[in-house]
């Protein structure tokens, strides 16, 4: 699949504020600075469709994005932003809560983690959450770039044991790179697989 077209819907600072939606719907989520709204502008092909930021803590709203007419990205504000009061930045806002757990159209909500790094508890704790409150998640891997081959394999391999500690099953997994457009094609397959079978489904 392609996206032809992408679109700024609009923002919103509270669950309310988000319009009901029959479109399939994915979004992205993540610690601050990890490259959500970076990885959506590679997908769509276009750096100036969500902002990005070197600072932390860019994106304080939930942004919709309507993609070739027929389906949605939603770009979600980052957890763990280290300029936060210490309980805000080790819990989850209720504007993530609310959105994950009410969001009815929300086919796939991508967590997304640096593969530079080993497993932070923030990630370990949001995973869980989402395992726990049956919110359908994949994972993805972001900034490969910064990586050798190696020392990405290493890593992900890593993270992945400390997630077999506490899951049979490991979820969906994706490796990106939005500086060198690494995971598009993976990334768009599974979403164009999901919005064929969207709504058909009997609840
Ligand atoms: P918040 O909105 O603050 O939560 O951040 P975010 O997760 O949306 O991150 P954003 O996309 O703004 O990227 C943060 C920083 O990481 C920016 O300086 C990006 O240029 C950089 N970055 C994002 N993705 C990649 C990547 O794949 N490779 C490299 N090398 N840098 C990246
Ligand atoms: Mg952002």
């Amino acid at each position: 699949m392609k996206i032809s077209k992408a679109i700024f819907v609009k923002s919103a600072g509270q669950f309310k504020d988000c319009k009901k939606s029959n479109l399939p719907e994915y979004a992205f989520i993540g610690r601050s600075n990890v490259g959500k709204s970076s990885l959506i502008n590679m997908l769509c092909n276009n750096n100036k469709l969500a902002k990005t930021s070197a600072t932390p803590g860019k994106t304080q709203l939930i942004n919709f994005f309507l993609i070739n007419e027929n389906w949605q990205l939603v770009d979600l504000p980052g957890y763990g932003y280290a300029k936060k009061s210490k309980a805000l930045r080790e819990s989850f806002s209720t504007l993530i809560i609310d959105y994950c757990i009410k969001r009815e159209n929300l086919v796939c909500l991508f967590v997304l983690i640096d593969s530079r790094l080993t497993l932070q508890q923030i990630d370990l704790e949001f995973l869980e959450w989402c395992a726990k409150n049956n919110i359908p998640f994949s994972i993805i891997y972001t900034k490969a770039d910064k990586n050798s081959k190696n020392e990405l394999a290493k890593n992900i391999f890593a993270i992945e044991n400390s997630l077999k500690k506490i899951w049979d099953e490991l979820p969906n997994t994706f490796i990106s790179s939005a500086e060198k457009h690494v995971g598009k094609e993976d990334i768009l397959e599974f979403i164009h697989y999901h919005n064929q079978s969207f709504g058909k489904l009997p609840k």
